[in-house]
Order: structure tokens, then C-alpha cells, then sequence
């Protein structure tokens, strides 16, 4: 039995794979951790695998005395599945805790989940923060990004714990207090979301490559593998590079074709979409990411399909190998600009005042989408954006103009061939139509008018005005 009143500096509750992991990081940079599990069980194990750390971890199976053990005011991160599972968990804690205590829920929360949560702590004196946390398994002991909303006293708790156990990009921590209640675990989503299109994205150009271009995957890995020394250098590249070489050592055969294609997918990447509708934006590249991934487990429609409706494919030139990292690379600036796009939004809605460049900042190391063009983008952030878009800052525009044709060439090759390239063309299909001054929706305007006298504006006499439109006799 653990001894009581060891005041330790912080508290974990949930031992599964990312709970252990934090707390295995904690534990490492010289911070004492309390740990508790809901089965009681695992938090043997737990400390029998933490070797030489162990000398820094402390277990209790029962939660008043695991509470008792956290120096004042406590620090308690809780690591357990999001929605009801919290909720539960903070009843069973609250009534445990002293003013000034705050609980952290470490999970991919709902952020409208968190925000009610916050509102219902408010005026309570204890705290309750929401962070998002970024880079699975690994950057959880090693080093993860992360995204904190919260109270302004219990970032001045965790801040010192946060930061020394978070990925570092060039000294600076991936980790810091973006905004209030719900803001952590809001941009944590829109990572998901972005990390969700960068994905697909690179999915696509695997598709193009294997069933128009006939590479095997071990050579796609390899391609993969040589962009990773220029400005596409990231952590999805390098994992798909990777995944693509590997071979099955049951069949023999490359891992990934042995591997049914139905991708699964635990709510944020639409969580992202669903709140841009909300906001009134449309991050088409992550809304076709999400998509795809819906319409990957429609297997039985597909394999029903594919004799049936066959491909009136078009000759079409190949893209180079250059024309697709290109395409890549011009996909995944656009899909960040949407994503950035719906955190400006949020930001408004909820009065948050992102900070833009720090999001870009801290995710430039340990994060599932850390890349060399989050840094491109915290420069372009920090040197001020016109219009308040990513897709007009010069050095941005500088590197559409550069792969932007590349990006042209690989969509076009994809509708020409019957290869389905959903996000590559959503991301297209935006950019062409940020850059296109005078649109279309003249005549939506028009069609509502017509048919529900909904109004429109005249581009030479400001108001509200109604066509004389000639009805059409209903038939
Ligand atoms: C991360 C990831 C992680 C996420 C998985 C699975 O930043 O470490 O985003 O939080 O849970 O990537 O997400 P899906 O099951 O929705 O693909």
C-alpha cells in the first residue's frame, strides 16, 4: 500500500496505452505521479512495467486516498474515453476536491462537452481544463503537443510540468494555454480534422500512383521516402513511407495490401466539419477526407459496383513524381488554411482569441501532423496576413504559385482516369474558388429569388430587391 500525504505533483487517472505513457513522461522529467485505474488491476502492471521510474510513480486503487496523495492545489489528468466515462468521473472526484484543485480531461473531447463542463466548475473554485493532446503512443511518453483551455491559474500550475514533458521544436515546447474552456480541445479537433485531409490526401496520390501509374507499394514507399527530405518533410509522410515498405511477414506480400480497405474513424475529423457548417465555413478538403472515409466502408457497394459501372477513362498524361509531390504539397497548404480558417471562425464565435501562430507553433513537433510547413505558416502568421487569409500571405501565395500546376495535373489525371481524388480536387476546387473575384452565386441568388422570392442585392443599387421573373406553370 502506497503511503498517504506523499504530495505528489500531480495526479493520473486512466493506465491505458496514453495515460501510462504521460505518466511514464511525467515520471521521467523528475516529476512524483499519483496513478489510479478504474480497474484496480492494471495499476500493478503498470508500475511493476515502469522499471526505473517506478521510484517516481505511486499507485492507489482507491480514489481518496489517490486524491489525498496530490500536493494542493491539485493537478488531475484524467485519461479515459471522452463523453459519458467523464462526466461520471468527475462526480465521483469533485466532491474530493479543494478549492483551486483542477481536473484535466487529456482525452479527444467534444469541445461543446467541455465548455459545459467549464461553465458548470465556474464559481465553484475548483478548475477544469480541457487539453487536447497530440501524437499518440509515442509523443505521449516521449514528447506530445498540446493544446490547453482552461483557467489562467491552472495553466500557471501545469505550465511548468506541461512544458517539460512536451515535444520541443528547436528548444521551444509544443505545448501552451490557448484560450478558455472549450478552446484547447476545439483546436485539437481541427487538428484531427486537418490530420484527417493530410491523410487522405496522401492516400490519393497512393491510389493514382498504384492503379493508374502500376507502382507497387514498396516503390510508393520509396518515392514517399525521398520527399521526406524536402518542404513535404513530415511525420504522415514518413509513417506512410514506412507502412508502404513494410511486407507481411504472414503472406509475404507489402502489409498494406493485405490490409482491408475500410478506414475507421472516431468522430473529430467530422466533429471539424460539423462546427465549420456551424460557423458558416467549409473545410471542403476535411469534409472530403471524412467522406472517404464513410464511403471506404461501403466495401460491399463498391466490390458490387466496379463491374458494373466501369471507367470511361480518358488518355491522360501521368503526372511526375514532381507534379505529384507537388500536388501533395499545394493540397496540404490549402487543407491547413481551411483548417486555420475554422479555428478563426471558432476563435470569433466564442471569443477566444486564438492565437494563430502559437497553434502553428506547437504543432510543429509532436503532433500527428507535424511538418516542416506548420513552420512556413508560423512565419507567415507571424509577418500578418491580408485579409486575414493564409492563402494571401506572400510567401504562402509564393508556394501555390510554385505547386499549384502540379496539384492542376494530378487532379485533372484523376478525374481523366476514373481515379477518385476527392480531397486533392476539394482543396483544388477551393483554392479556384477563393481566386475567382466574380462567382456564380449571382444566379443562386437568381434560382431563390425566382422560385421563393428569398431577395437578392443588385451589384449597382444597395437593398434588397426581387426579379421580374416570368413564372413557370407548374406541370
Ligand atoms: C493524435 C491523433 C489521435 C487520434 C487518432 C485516431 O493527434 O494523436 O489525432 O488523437 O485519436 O489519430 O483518430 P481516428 O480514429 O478518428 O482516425
Amino acid at each position: 500500500m502506497a503511503p498517504n500525504n506523499v504530495n505528489v505533483d500531480i495526479g493520473v487517472f486512466g493506465l491505458g496505452t496514453m495515460g501510462s505513457a504521460l505518466a511514464l513522461n511525467l515520471a521521467e522529467n523528475g516529476f512524483r505521479v499519483a496513478v489510479s485505474n478504474k480497474h484496480a488491476d492494471r495499476i500493478p502492471v503498470f508500475l511493476a512495467q515502469a522499471n526505473e521510474l517506478a521510484g517516481n510513480l505511486v499507485g492507489y486503487p482507491d480514489i481518496a486516498e489517490f486524491i489525498a496523495s496530490i500536493a494542493r492545489p491539485r493537478s488531475i489528468l484524467f485519461m479515459i474515453p471522452s463523453g459519458a466515462p467523464v462526466d461520471a468521473m468527475i462526480d465521483v472526484v469533485l466532491p474530493l476536491l479543494d478549492d483551486g484543485d483542477t481536473i484535466i480531461d487529456g482525452g479527444n473531447a467534444d469541445f461543446h462537452d467541455t465548455r459545459r463542463r467549464s461553465a458548470a466548475f465556474s464559481g465553484t473554485g475548483k478548475h477544469f481544463v480541457g487539453m487536447g493532446v497530440s501524437g499518440g503512443a509515442e509523443g505521449a511518453r516521449h514528447g506530445p503537443s498540446m493544446m490547453v483551455g482552461g483557467t489562467a491559474h491552472s495553466w500557471s500550475l501545469l505550465r511548468p510540468m506541461l512544458r517539460k514533458i512536451a515535444a520541443k521544436f528547436e528548444g521551444d515546447p509544443c505545448v501552451d494555454h490557448l484560450g478558455p474552456d472549450g478552446a484547447g480541445h476545439f483546436v485539437k479537433t481541427v487538428h484531427n480534422g486537418i490530420e484527417y485531409a493530410d491523410m487522405q490526401m496522401i492516400a490519393e496520390i497512393y491510389g493514382l500512383m498504384r492503379d493508374a501509374g502500376g507502382f507497387k507499394a514498396a516503390e510508393i514507399g520509396a518515392q514517399f521516402e525521398t520527399w521526406q527530405s524536402g518542404p513535404l518533410s513530415s511525420y504522415l509522410i514518413e509513417v506512410s513511407a514506412a507502412a508502404l515498405q513494410t511486407v507481411d511477414a504472414r503472406s509475404g506480400e507489402p502489409l498494406v495490401d493485405m490490409i482491408l480497405d475500410k478506414a475507421g474513424q472516431k468522430g473529430t475529423g467530422r466533429w471539424t466539419l460539423i462546427e465549420a457548417l456551424k460557423l458558416g465555413q467549409s473545410a471542403s478538403a476535411i469534409e472530403a477526407a471524412v467522406g472517404a472515409r464513410g464511403w471506404s466502408s461501403e466495401k460491399d457497394l463498391r466490390v458490387a459496383a466496379e463491374p458494373l459501372l466501369p471507367a470511361v477513362a480518358h488518355k491522360a498524361a501521368f503526372p511526375s513524381p514532381e507534379e505529384l509531390k507537388s500536388a501533395l504539397l499545394a493540397a496540404r497548404v490549402l487543407a491547413h488554411a481551411q483548417g486555420f480558417r475554422v479555428l478563426a471562425a471558432a476563435s470569433d464565435e466564442f471569443e477566444w482569441h486564438l492565437d494563430m501562430t502559437r497553434i502553428a507553433e506547437i504543432w510543429r513537433a509532436g503532433c500527428i501532423i507535424r511538418s516542416i510547413l506548420l513552420d512556413d505558416i508560423a512565419d507567415a502568421f507571424r509577418a500578418g496576413l491580408p485579409e486575414g487569409a493564409l492563402i494571401l500571405s506572400p510567401s504562402i501565395r509564393d508556394l501555390l504559385a510554385a505547386h499549384l500546376g502540379g496539384l492542376r495535373k494530378t487532379v485533372a489525371a484523376g478525374v481523366s482516369l476514373g481515379i477518385p481524388v476527392p480531397a486533392l480536387g476539394a482543396a483544388l476546387a477551393w483554392y479556384d474558388t477563393m481566386r475567382t473575384a466574380k462567382g456564380t452565386a449571382n444566379l443562386i441568388q437568381a434560382q431563390r429569388d425566382f422560385f421563393g422570392s428569398h431577395g437578392f442585392e443588385r451589384i449597382d443599387d444597395p437593398g434588397v430587391h426581387h426579379g421580374d421573373w416570368k413564372p413557370i406553370a407548374v406541370s
